[in-house]
């Protein structure tokens, strides 16, 4: 049974042991634990209050002013340190969580265009720049506008089998095609617009060749088209001319040699002189009067010029690129020297 004595003892005990105890306590469970063996159900506090009831109603007061003053001051130094080591919890949970904001980021991979859609637009831009407009055409083509508006004859190679893929198109009662050019779209412009026109197509072609260094059985063109009514060659020398330069750099030199196509009367293929040695570069010529009476064209009326380009082999120029499958193979250690 508790005295007066014994309660007063325990209390000065509690009240001289139990600050070390919650300082040295290093975690808010610790604390807790603490807590609970000072101030709790069995603590020296809860007895004291429970012996009070035996205590000489004289001295009650008294001993319940000190349980209060001993407890008041514990809980007071029980409530800082809580404070103390929840915060010092608080702030280690934000240290083990941090991002470390000065880390240099890590760049998104941005896709790119290709490089042969790269080089067509180059090639557009130049035009363009001059006043042509741009326009594509359908890549499955009739035999009439790949080759019989062009003035090319029922018995030439370029419509044999061999040479051009062929489309079954069930009953239609003529040929269709992979357009084996762009050309298709120099008659399918004019019967559309009336002249004059200056107009650039590119696109992708098709030919049953042989997958090789220099060929594709799908390519590329550039083809363009101006009309009106005094062109005249020398319009067709100056345009291509100041292309090649624009394309290859402005000391490039150009030469002109005779060449045949069924569509351009006369016709030439326009060479340039890059990086020590000569290229040939591109087809073109006079427009043939043949071709302006196939789509209604008054030959008398206008006079115009033509040309059409490989992309392929413009990228393998620009670029120096040996083998053309490599602009094929979407090989990224390729594609990303061109972003
Ligand atoms: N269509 C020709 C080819 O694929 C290229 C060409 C040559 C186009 C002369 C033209 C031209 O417009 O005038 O080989």
């Amino acid at each position: 049974m508790n005295t007066l004595m014994d309660i007063r003892q325990e209390l000065q005990t509690l009240a001289s042991s139990a600050p070390a105890i919650i300082a040295a306590t290093t975690t808010t469970a610790e604390l807790a634990d603490a807590e609970a063996a000072i101030t709790g159900k069995r603590s020296p506090i809860a007895m004291a209050r429970r012996g009070l009831g035996k205590i000489d109603p004289e001295q009650r007061r008294d001993v319940g002013i000190l349980i209060k003053q001993v407890a008041d001051a514990l809980q007071h130094d029980i409530d800082q340190r809580r404070n103390e080591l929840t915060e010092s919890e608080e702030t280690a949970a934000l240290a083990a969580d941090a991002v470390d904001m000065t880390l240099p980021g890590r760049a998104p991979v941005v896709g790119t265009h290709h490089v042969i859609q790269q080089v067509i637009d180059e090639i557009v831009d130049i035009f363009v720049a001059l006043g042509f407009t741009v326009a594509r055409g359908p890549e499955i083509e009739t035999s009439f506008y790949n080759f019989t508006a062009l003035n090319i004859p029922d018995t030439h190679p370029s419509r044999l089998e061999s040479d051009t893929m062929y489309v079954d198109f069930g009953d239609a009662d003529e040929g269709v095609l992979l357009r084996t050019h762009t050309s298709p779209m120099q008659a399918r412009y004019m019967e559309q617009h009336d002249p004059p026109v200056y107009v650039v197509v590119p696109g992708k072609v098709f030919r049953a060749d042989p997958l090789d260094p220099t060929h594709s059985p799908v390519f590329h063109q550039v083809e363009g088209l101006a009309v009106d009514t005094n062109i005249t060659f020398g319009d067709l020398k100056g345009t291509l001319e100041m292309f090649a330069k624009q394309f290859l750099g402005k000391d490039t030199e150009v030469k002109f040699i005779p060449h045949y196509f069924p569509f351009t009367e006369p016709s030439a293929e326009m060479h340039a002189f890059s990086n020590g040695r000569w290229l040939e570069l591109l087809g073109c010529g006079m427009v043939n009067p043949a071709v302006f009476e196939n789509v209604g064209y008054d030959p008398s009326a206008v006079t115009g010029f033509a040309f059409g380009m490989g992309v392929e082999r413009m990228a393998m120029v620009r670029h120096g690129i040996q083998d053309l499958r490599h602009l094929l193979e979407n090989d990224a250690r390729v594609l990303r020297q061109f972003v």
